[in-house]
């Protein structure tokens, strides 16, 4: 039965509704439904909102799996009173400490005074600093059980990185039941508590799994190793979105597929950040997704909790390094910087860095360690990305940008190699494949991009169609997701030059594609440039993934021709293995 709480909005009018669920023998689910959640709020490119799950589990003794953002408060509150007295709750299971899961510990803590927190090492220290008062706690590892009676024996799962490095993923014998926060989850918020309907849930699947677990690809096989040694698992209850049972087989082999592809590279980038310290989880994970597009494998280490042997150990694997600033002060500075040091001990020249400040109040010195790499003989990617603000979409595009062109930088030489042992007679002859010429342009929020297409097919009558391939390491994929609307502005023969060369330009991250471009915005927001041809205003309807490119199929709503007599500039090539 689906119990629903009445809605509430906020001062923003955004609507949030809490529903409750059983789902197994002595399980509830309080599902927190954020129903307009804003791109870029918490991941980028949100488009169907999200929810919080927290889970009740009532054997003889009662374990609250997670919480809910604190914008529930209210709601979840009163949910969680209607389903039972707070006070009798014996566990509250943290998975991750995240505040959309973690937001109302405090609240649930206050009217549970004799709960005991159990989490990872590392969640228990971030607790203390969300919950500033002292709480019973039980610090668990992989293996470890706690047995709630009813035969609702609950045994944890290490899962560092999933998406923090506190997370844990907890098991249930009973019921067959895992949880696992973040990991397998979905920003997407509608009516089903389960996932009924794979069809609809795979764009946001995909695309939660590119934004959050694809830079901790390694950690998703590690934590699905765990899982393997595990009983059978019949539901997973995740933390975003719906809980996988109709598709769960599909779904983790997809997460297995993935991860194994994005973790194949030879050429990796050390991430190193410093969780809850400003923005830097953030920003890492914006510059290390930008990296992923490109097929390099990312694998991100927080400083915090970094051992100075596998600092060691990944600095001397990867090729390229990306380094947050780590605070100079304060708690934890001394381990941070001690990271820091380890790292500057193992570089070797030749390797490449990028650095990024993540308006954390009290950065160690940038410049500082910039000239200090550089002296030992690396190469820098890119000028140190210096947030002084709370960063918002142009932000995080931009750092996204820069991890594309870092990954580009370190993909290129085998790229190179890959093209030239390609068959002459065979490039040519593919490369009498001809084509028009298009700019796509795509405008959402603050957030703009264009890209100069010509693999470019109209694919249906009805509705009207067409495809259009997209390399993976193309800035505009990522404002190219389903649902997502765009402007084709079609090139006119003998007047395509000037808009080819200005698109054509190599941009810098974050730079406005349209500065001294002629443009008006279509209906759907996305510009027109104003002298193209033709252009139509569409919606992107599904995507396939081939191995370099996305095949995009939109679906178009409007257009319009401005000279009738002219006719579309074709691209004509001499060679298939390159555009
Ligand atoms: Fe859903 Fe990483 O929190």
């Amino acid at each position: 039965m689906v119990v629903a709480a009445p809605d509430l909005k906020t001062a923003q009018q955004k609507r949030l509704t809490v529903t409750t669920e059983v789902i197994a023998d002595d399980t509830t689910v309080i599902r927190s439904l954020d129903w307009d959640r804003d791109r870029f709020d918490i991941e980028f490119g949100l488009q169907n909102g999200t929810t919080y799950n927290s889970y009740l589990i009532r054997g003889e003794k009662v374990a609250l799996v997670d919480t809910s953002h604190a914008k529930f408060r209210q709601l979840y509150l009163d949910t969680l009173k209607g389903l039972i007295d707070p006070a009798e709750i014996d566990y509250i299971v943290i998975s991750h400490t995240e505040p959309d899961h973690s937001g109302l510990v405090k609240d649930v803590l206050a009217l549970a005074p004799n709960a005991t927190v159990v989490g990872a090492k590392v969640a228990l220290a971030f607790l203390e600093d969300l919950v500033h008062q002292p709480f019973d706690r039980l610090q668990i590892k992989s293996g470890e059980t706690v047995d709630l009676g009813n035969g609702h024996r609950l045994e944890f799962v290490n899962a560092p990185n999933l998406h923090w490095p506190d997370t844990i993923f907890t098991y249930d014998q009973q019921t067959s039941i895992l949880y696992t926060c973040d990991a397998f989850g979905a920003h997407y918020c509608n009516e089903d508590t389960f996932d009924e309907n794979l069809e609809a849930l795979s764009p946001d699947f995909r695309f939660y799994y590119e934004c959050l677990m694809a830079p901790n690809a390694r950690s998703v096989l590690s934590a699905m190793k765990r899982m393997d040694k595990l009983g059978e698992i019949g539901t997973i209850a995740t933390g975003h979105g719906p809980l996988l049972r109709h598709n769960l087989e599909e779904l983790t082999g997809r997460y297995r597929r993935w991860s194994q592809e994005k973790s194949k590279s030879e050429t990796i980038v050390g991430v190193f950040y410093v969780s809850d310290y400003g923005y830097s989880d953030r920003i890492s994970q914006a510059i290390a997704k930008g990296i992923t597009k490109t097929g390099v494998t990312v694998e991100m280490m927080n400083l915090r909790q970094a051992d100075p042997q596998e600092v060691n150990e990944l600095v001397g694997r990867a090729k390229g390094l990306l380094i947050g600033m780590p605070p100079s002060s304060g708690r934890g500075a001394e381990e941070t910087q001690a990271a820091v040091s380890t790292i500057l001990a193992a570089v070797k020249d030749k390797q490449t860095f990028g650095l990024f400040e993540a308006y954390g109040g009290d950065d160690e010195p940038i410049d500082t360690l910039q000239t200090k790499l550089s002296d030992l003989g690396l190469k820098s990617a890119f000028d140190p990305i210096r947030i002084k603000d709370t960063p918002g979409e142009v932000d995080y595009q931009r750092c996204e940008e820069t991890g594309t062109d870092m990954g580009q930088g370190l993909a290129q030489a085998k790229k190179i190699k890959k093209i030239k042992s390609l068959d002459a007679d065979l490039q040519k002859a593919l490369g009498r494949i001809s084509s028009g010429l298009y700019i796509i342009t795509a405008a959402q929020g603050d957030v703009s991009s264009a890209m100069l297409a010509s693999w470019i097919s109209q694919a249906s009558f009805q509705p009207l169609g067409f495809t259009v391939a997209i390399a993976k390491d193309r800035a505009i994929e990522s404002l190219m997701q389903v649902g997502d609307t765009f402007v084709l502005n079609i090139l006119e023969e003998g007047n395509h030059l000037d808009l080819m060369k200005h698109f054509l330009k190599r941009f810098p991250p974050g730079a406005d594609r349209f500065a001294g471009v002629r443009t008006r915005p279509a209906t759907n927001g996305s510009p027109i440039l104003a002298d193209s041809l033709a252009y139509l205003e569409c919606e992107v309807a599904s995507r396939m993934e081939l191995s370099d490119h996305w095949l995009v199929y939109c679906t178009v709503d409007d257009g319009k021709v401005s000279k009738e007599e002219s006719v579309t500039a074709v691209h004509h090539r001499k060679i298939g293995n390159y555009y």
